[in-house]
């Protein structure tokens, strides 16, 4: 595969309204973002991806947008972000922003404009349909709850949102309403940024005969997943999407494309594919059946774990190039995620996390906070949590029939807050992070888990550098990855090869010790969590939960 500018980055993803307040009103802004710039240069990452950060209700905190132009005043100014662009420019960061161009706000002008005047040329800029004996117009469920259908008040008319009621889809079969996206995504383009995350891509397109399908729950609905998401013709319209915009320009693009099947990576990531990475989620959802459902937890094992992640980096060097990560503004934190056992999710455990995911073949992505080692928020009551699923997962959890105790457990587990909570600087008043009151509370731990003197952090920057500066970065960035296969079922094992060296990188997923044996001599230690591993010639004992790399 021939290289590319973007496969040597390493990006951190920034929350915005968590990440750093400025000016004291609790909420994180871009002044906040450039204030900290210092410390994301020091970590090494060499790219930000931040969420949206555009005009927005912030229904979905800002994946609910009512202006593609213009900045959130809750974040800042148009001229805030161009200092947060020259500064990051300074010290050699680049900036990919959150392209959300599935749906819109419901107060964006062009919903508004359709709303008003049937005539309105908007009105074909969005899906409406006519109900059906009065009912709508099919029985899609949407993803964050309820029907896909919202009915307009004074005719038989509904529109379709695959999100929330307030995110009605774009009609992407409409040419000129395309047109202007692609107009949209050049302008920010051309103000320099490097391109773009892309939220929820794969629902551009619909099956056109919006044919309801048999129920699949209480609520007599089912997921609008089978009929919305890449269906067949979606080619078309990400074929032109990237022709009109992001290859004119080089920029580098990371869909988010969860449900695309491995046999058509290669139509996504491959030489001539959509994007330039994608996230794949078939591992990171191995908690729960279905991204979206949380009440339908997996009693997961660590083979089940290893067979999907390899699958998956099988199927993504194949094709082309993955988009790694462990977690992000979606899914809960790592440790409480992937670690059962309370008295193991502890730094070391954090660091082996960092190592298993950090030098598998990609670019990998670091989620705010998870260089900290952050855990999960556990919540008493479903009142506080901010975040719209969690609070649609928590009633249908109780229309499925279980206990309000289940239903709240559910939601801790899995609740998007999780990882929204604010950035913990340090151990003082709200972690630093505001002279206010924080929009959302800070997690219990953080007087002892924040930026100040973390040893995560220190290992995070050792395999930044590791892979950008080091002996190791070209095997590290390009090399192949292959399973290791001769080592106990709760082990974790690959290699990163290429013609000139090899690493090799070993995990273990459990509470004891594990015997590992290698065909080669095992001395030359990388890098190590937990204790420094007893290693005698090609043999290694390896700690709990411990991860070890080897030259
Ligand atoms: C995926 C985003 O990551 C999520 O936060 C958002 O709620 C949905 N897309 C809708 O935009």
């Amino acid at each position: 595969m021939e290289t590319k500018w973007w496969q040597d980055e390493v990006v951190y993803q920034i929350y915005p309204k968590s990440f750093y307040d400025s000016n004291g009103d609790g909420i994180g802004d871009l002044k906040g973002i450039t204030k900290k710039l210092d410390y994301l240069e020091e970590l090494g990452i060499t790219m930000i991806w931040i969420c949206p950060i555009f005009t927005s209700p912030m229904i979905d905190n800002g994946y609910d947008i009512s202006d593609f132009e213009g900045i959130n005043p809750e974040f800042g100014t148009m001229d805030d972000f161009d200092q947060l662009l020259a500064e990051s420019k300074k010290r050699n960061i680049k900036i990919i922003l959150d392209l959300v161009i599935n749906h819109t706000s419901d107060e964006h002008f062009w919903f508004q404009e359709a709303l008003k005047d049937p005539l309105s040329k908007y009105r074909d800029y969005y899906i409406f349909k006519t109900g059906v004996n009065g009912n709508p117009p099919n029985n899609w469920r949407s993803i964050f709850g309820g029907s896909v259908w919202e009915k307009l008040p004074n005719e038989d008319l509904y529109y379709l949102h695959v999100f929330d009621k307030k995110q009605p889809d774009l009609n992407w079969e409409n040419k000129e309403m395309r047109q202007e996206l692609y107009a949209m995504i050049n302008r920010w383009l051309d103000k320099g940024v490097e391109g773009f995350r892309i939220d929820s891509i794969t629902f551009i397109k619909k099956d056109s005969d919006y044919a309801s399908l048999p129920a699949d729950g209480a609520d007599g609905l089912v997921s609008c997943k089978h009929k919305t998401r890449n269906r067949p013709g979606i080619e078309n319209f990400l074929n032109e999407l990237k022709a009109n915009t992001f290859e004119k320009y080089d920029a580098v693009t990371v869909g988010e494309a969860p449900g695309v099947k491995y046999e058509d990576f290669h139509r996504f990531i491959g030489k001539d594919g959509y994007f330039s990475m994608i996230f794949d989620f078939h591992y990171a959802d191995i908690d729960v059946e279905s991204g979206s459902d949380w009440f339908k937890r997996t009693n997961w094992t660590v083979s089940e774990f290893k067979e999907l992640l390899f699958q998956s980096q099988r199927a993504l060097q194949n094709a082309g190039w993955g988009a790694n990560f462990l977690e992000n503004h979606d899914q809960p934190r790592v440790l409480s995620k992937m670690v059962r056992e309370k008295e193991w999710q502890t730094p070391e455990t954090a660091k082996t996390f960092g190592m298993l995911y950090f030098f598998l073949r990609g670019t990998p992505f670091i989620y705010q906070g998870q260089e900290l080692g952050m855990k999960n928020f556990n919540r008493s009551a479903i009142d506080a949590f901010n975040d719209i699923s969690s609070i649609d997962n928590y009633y249908r959890s109780i229309q499925e029939g279980f206990t309000e105790e289940e239903a709240l457990h559910f939601v801790n587990m899995r609740s998007r807050d999780n990882t929204r909570t604010p950035f913990p600087w340090n151990g003082e008043r709200y972690g630093g992070f505001t002279t206010g009151k924080p929009w959302l509370d800070m997690t219990e731990e953080y007087p002892e888990i924040n930026a100040v003197n973390n040893s995560v952090y220190t290992f995070y920057q050792k395999m930044i550098q590791l892979r950008r500066n080091s002996a190791w970065s070209s095997v590290l960035t390009f090399g192949n990855i292959k399973e290791i296969k001769d080592v106990p079922e709760e082990v974790i094992a690959y290699e990163r090869a290429d013609e000139e060296k090899r690493i090799v990188i070993l995990v273990n997923l459990s509470t004891e010790k594990k015997k590992v044996v290698l065909n080669e001599s095992a001395e030359n230690i990388i890098l190590h969590s937990q204790s420094k591993p007893v290693i005698t010639g090609e043999e290694i004992i390896m700690e709990p939960y411990q991860g070890i790399t080897i030259g």
